[in-house]
């Protein structure tokens, strides 16, 4: 079955009746708990051929545990819903075969670099109030635009972004060092590579993206590139890009003299 493939079956019913088929059975470690603390439980199911990790959640919760609490919309890795940690990887539940893991043991918990509220489910709402405070599209012209083709493919990759945050999970700036009053994290700078690139768009994003997103933070490691689902060069299209366009702006030592003579010309004329 291909890559394209993997999602099919996830639209399958969780209800036993549906799960003959094999004899096996496999078994999920998943986080149970909330803030205050908690544990993984051993889960045993049986198992359907080209099931996925959410599939198995599902099906827990459908028979063992009612109160297993698990976000999850389209089933079809569109929404972004069900992002976790499977063996320590961000993931898609609904994107990932159990038969990845043939032979190992499968252990799923919440996205780590969010509070966490309950067993797989964390508060990502932090991401909403980055999002408010990018500028957004400013443009003098009246839609409808005339795009080129060229932009339009340009501008396709980082819009096809589902906000499912598993860049923003593994980025060890937000997971490791707690950097969030300082720093956007990869999914914004994805969505500032779109706005800057938007032949129409009219704004400048480059000092916000060096002194409130704290791109400068970025070590280009591209571990955010690594666990994108739809597959966004977050690394080589959007960061890389952004970084020269800031160091162009602000380290460029033409540019540095031109804003230190300016900067001492209004104050002159602040002093006269
Ligand atoms: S490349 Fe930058 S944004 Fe991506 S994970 Fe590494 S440090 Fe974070
Ligand atoms: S850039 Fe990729 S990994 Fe990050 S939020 Fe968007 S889809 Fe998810
Ligand atoms: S349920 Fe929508 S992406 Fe997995």
């Amino acid at each position: 079955m291909s890559e394209g493939d993997v999602t099919s079956r996830a639209h399958a019913p969780v209800g036993e009746e549906e799960l003959g088929g094999t004899d096996r059975t496999i078994k999920l470690n998943i986080f149970r708990g909330d803030a205050g603390g908690g544990e993984e439980v051993e889960y045993e199911i049986p198992y359907v051929e080209g099931m996925v990790v959410l599939d198995a959640v599902l099906y827990i919760q459908a028979h063992q545990a009612n109160d297993l609490a698990v976000r999850w919309n389209c089933k079809a890795a569109h929404c972004g819903s069900c992002s976790a940690e499977i063996n320590g990887m961000p993931k898609l539940m609904c994107k990932t075969r159990i038969d990845e893991y043939e032979g190992k043991e499968i252990h799923v918990g919440p996205l780590q670099a969010f509070p966490l509220i309950k067993d797989l489910v964390t508060d990502v709402s932090w991401n909403y109030e980055v999002s408010k405070g990018i500028t957004p599209f400013t443009t003098s012209e009246k839609a409808p635009f005339t795009l080129y083709e060229e932009d339009v493919e340009r501008l396709y990759e980082p819009k096809s972004c589902i906000e499912c945050f598993l860049c923003q999970d593994v980025c060890h700036v937000l997971r490791t060092h707690h950097k969030h009053p300082e720093y956007a994290g990869p999914r914004f700078f994805v969505r500032n590579q779109w706005l800057e690139m938007h032949p129409l768009d009219e704004a400048n994003r480059l000092h916000d993206l060096k002194e409130k997103d704290g791109i400068g933070y970025c070590n280009i490691t591209k571990c955010c590139t690594e666990v994108c689902p739809v597959g966004i060069h977050i690394t080589d299209n959007s960061i890389i890009p952004l970084k020269e366009r800031v160091a162009g702006e602000y380290y460029d030592p033409a540019k540095w003299l031109m804003r230190k003579i300016r900067g001492r010309r209004n104050g002159d004329r602040a002093a006269g």
